[in-house]
């Protein structure tokens, strides 16, 4: 008799919020970590978010009046539409083992369309409990982020990184604590035509492989 541990087959849910396609960093990176991760998980399986093909609007009012109208409340079909969404964003994260976040450092933070995400899978009774705490477990979570400059520890940039800490803070506030960070900053070298793309790629080889094998 197999017991349901044997039974489940992971799941990595991979985030992406590079608009540039086939000449992203952080799509290229991630991609090696799937790759690792396939490696180390063959029968596991793989959902790809790509948030700027997802259209998750900006949170707005339907949104907001939606969510924390009283209950008698009559919903608007597009209040109804942002729930909607919202739930199917969670049941996506609620199915996943494994969470992989793959990002662009834009203006010191996240970029919008990562934000969006957050705002509707951030979600009282769903993902956390005001006063509880977060519902989601056992998630674990490895986030790449690319930049032009280095933000690393103890690097003089180090404090301006607006993108790990509002991760690491939101995705804890709805139970996700197992999170590593890969910052592979300096893609201006790639940019410059200082350093070639598979090179730069291979600078952080390692930590990818390491971060795919949990
Ligand atoms: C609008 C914009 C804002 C950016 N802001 C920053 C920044 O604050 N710090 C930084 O180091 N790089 C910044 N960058 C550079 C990108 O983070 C960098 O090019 C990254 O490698 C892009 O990731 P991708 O190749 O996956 O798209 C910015 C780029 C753009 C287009």
């Amino acid at each position: 008799m197999t017991n349901s541990k044997e039974e489940r087959l992971p799941r990595l849910l991979s985030i992406q919020a590079s608009p540039r396609g086939d000449k992203s960093i952080s799509h290229a990176l991630s991609n090696r970590f799937i790759d690792h991760w396939q490696h180390a998980h063959p029968h596991g399986t793989v959902v790809h978010r790509n948030l700027m093909e997802s259209n998750i609007p900006y949170m707005d009012n339907d949104w907001i009046s939606g969510l924390y109208g009283p209950p008698e409340m009559v919903r608007t079909p597009e209040m109804n539409a942002a729930l909607a969404l919202s739930s199917k964003l969670i049941a996506e994260l609620q199915a996943a083992d494994h969470l992989l976040i793959g990002t662009p450092m834009y203006n010191f933070t996240v970029p919008a369309v990562l934000k969006s995400w957050i705002d509707y899978i951030v979600r009282p009774g769903f993902t956390f409990k005001w006063g509880e705490g977060g519902l989601l477990e056992n998630k674990v979570t490895r986030v790449i982020v690319t930049s032009r400059d280095s933000y690393g520890p103890g690097t003089s940039n180090e404090e301006a990184d607006q993108v790990s800490p509002v991760l690491r803070r939101v995705l804890a506030l709805i139970g996700v604590t197992d999170v590593e960070f890969v910052l592979a900053g300096d893609s201006v070298s790639v940019n410059r035509g200082l350093v070639k793309l598979e090179d730069h790629l291979a600078l952080s080889e390692r930590a990818i492989t390491e971060a795919a094998r949990a």
